[in-house]
């Protein structure tokens, strides 16, 4: 059960637009997946894109209250025009959290772990950890949101300073 080491921010693989998976199968990417879940628990994430394992494609999971619930080519396709405000981090970005404002229900179409196609309606925290997500797999961090960095501000300079 290898746990991966986490692409840390300012890397350039959390900048770049995630590749679709195309041709899923449980089989190919259930190694990936696993590897993705132990390295997100191990780190005591709720949740964590492919890009933070240094794969661009567009694969995310979720820690959700029944357990991991893994998203392939995930797609937000409503966003209610209701917004809440409330403190992220990111384990790229170690020490940073800030305030940002996300859209408080969402609804969701998605590959489901065996290939399937589903779409599903998330709200609250598991809809701000999905639209989190999606954002790293179009290279966008919460960073770029944030309305106000609240914790690690230095720190965050420091880390853009050893930007390449
Ligand atoms: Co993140």
């Amino acid at each position: 059960m290898p746990i991966l080491p986490l692409i840390l921010y300012p890397s350039s693989i959390l900048r770049k637009m995630s590749e679709p998976v195309l041709n899923y199968s449980e089989k190919t990417y259930a190694k990936f997946i696993k590897d993705m879940q132990d390295t997100m628990l191990k780190n005591k994430g709720i949740g964590l894109a492919a890009p933070q394992i240094g794969n661009n494609t567009r694969i995310a999971i979720i820690q959700t209250k029944d357990g991991v619930l893994p998203l392939i080519n995930p797609e937000i396709i409503k966003e209610s025009l209701r917004k809440e405000i409330s403190e992220e981090g990111c384990l790229s970005i170690p020490g940073i959290f800030g305030l940002v404002k996300r859209s408080k229900k969402i609804r969701v179409s998605s590959l489901n772990e065996i290939g399937e196609r589903m779409e599903f309606d998330a709200s609250g925290l598991f809809a701000r950890v999905i639209l989190h997500e999606i954002d790293h797999l179009d290279g966008v961090l919460f960073i770029d949101r944030a309305e106000k960095i609240t914790s690690g501000e230095d720190l965050l300079k420091n880390y853009e300073s050893k930007k390449s």
